[in-house]
């Protein structure tokens, strides 16, 4: 009995020192010293033993039992304390490596224009609307007093999906669908953003698709100088105070009078920016307007033309390129 005590106490510690985990100590500790383990199968059979063995025996089983439990202890706590280790290192932050830095995007110099834009004649009490970019020849032209064979058209040829479904032309569509939509007796203070197309070569200056923004007032009594005052205002707060404008008279045929007008630029001197008039009577009456009650002024600027100008840009492909070098100078814009 002695041998297989010592034995056992030979083979548990060995076990124990040899463990490299704590699962494998706790399968030990129930292996040795668990109700069913080894240490507990010896000494059942101290009943066979003699009176004077009995507690030689009893006393060097306990002494194996406390040996191996500390052990296990030891061990137990040192296979801890590694685990600890391991996790610090695991989680440790080192604060000097390079951060990730991540790319800032910004606006297309387009889109950051159409916002100021916006700002400005939000702020002289216009509401912003959106029309379709695939526009019904009727909206685009025949309600806006440009007839099938009328020459106008040849200015404005664009890409046509069936013979009345086209891509507009302009944005002066969009006077239309929102006359018709406030219904003929409601006051209209409206722009309207958006690309166009025409039948275009492009080149520096000309593009077969590019911006415009609209722009409708109707109500009763609307005058011309009424137009000129919002157009003044938007041109200085775009281009700065004390901006030069002027109006040249022109020709569209849903505007009557139509006048074409130019700012003045330091460098290219009088440049156009945009088409302007007062709503031709036609126009309104087609849309639901009695043109004998109420009045109205449009105008329709180039988007490109202006961010040109404001930025020096010297040729309209560059807004459609994608050239990072020429979209990240807009960064701070
Ligand atoms: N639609 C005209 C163009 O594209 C511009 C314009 C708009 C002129 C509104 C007058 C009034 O050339």
């Amino acid at each position: 009995m002695r041998e297989a005590l010592e034995s056992l106490r030979t083979e548990a510690l060995a076990a124990t020192e040899a463990a490299d985990q704590l699962e494998v100590l706790r399968d030990l500790k129930v292996k040795y010293l668990g109700k069913k383990g080894e240490l507990t199968s010896v000494l059942r059979g101290m009943g066979k033993l003699s009176a004077e063995e009995r507690p030689v025996i009893g006393s060097l089983a306990n002494e194996i039992r406390s040996q191996l439990e500390e052990a296990l202890k030891t061990k137990e706590t040192h296979l801890e304390e590694l685990q600890l280790d391991e996790k610090i290192r695991e989680e440790k932050l080192d604060v000097s490596l390079p951060g990730i830095v991540n790319p800032i995007g910004a606006a297309h110099p387009l889109a950051a224009v159409i916002e100021e834009i916006e700002d400005i004649f939000v702020g002289m009490g216009f509401e912003v609307v959106e029309g379709p970019e695939v526009e019904t020849d009727q909206f685009n032209f025949e309600m806006l007093n440009i007839p099938k064979d009328h020459p106008a058209r040849d200015m404005q040829d664009t890409f046509y999906i069936t013979d009345d479904i086209l891509l507009r032309t302009h944005t002066s569509a969009a006077q239309i669908r929102t006359m018709l939509e406030k219904g003929g007796n409601t006051a209209v203070r409206i722009i309207s953003p958006g690309k166009v197309y025409r039948r275009d070569d492009d080149d520096a200056t000309h593009s077969h698709q590019f911006t415009q923004i609209e722009g409708l007032v109707v109500d009763k009594g609307v005058s011309m100088s009424e137009l000129n005052g919002v157009l003044l205002t938007f041109i200085e707060k775009i281009f700065g105070a004390g901006t030069e404008m002027r109006l040249r008279p022109s020709y569209f045929p849903f505007t009557e009078p139509s006048v074409e007008v130019d700012i003045y630029h330091p460098e290219k001197e009088w440049v156009e920016i945009l088409g302007a008039g007062m709503v031709h009577p036609n126009v309104l009456a087609k849309a639901g307007y009695n043109p004998e009650r109420y009045t109205g002024f449009a105008f329709g600027i180039g988007i490109e033309r202006i961010a040109m100008l404001k930025y020096n840009i010297d040729d309209i492909r560059h807004f459609y390129q994608n050239d990072l070098r020429f979209l990240k100078q807009f960064r701070s814009v």
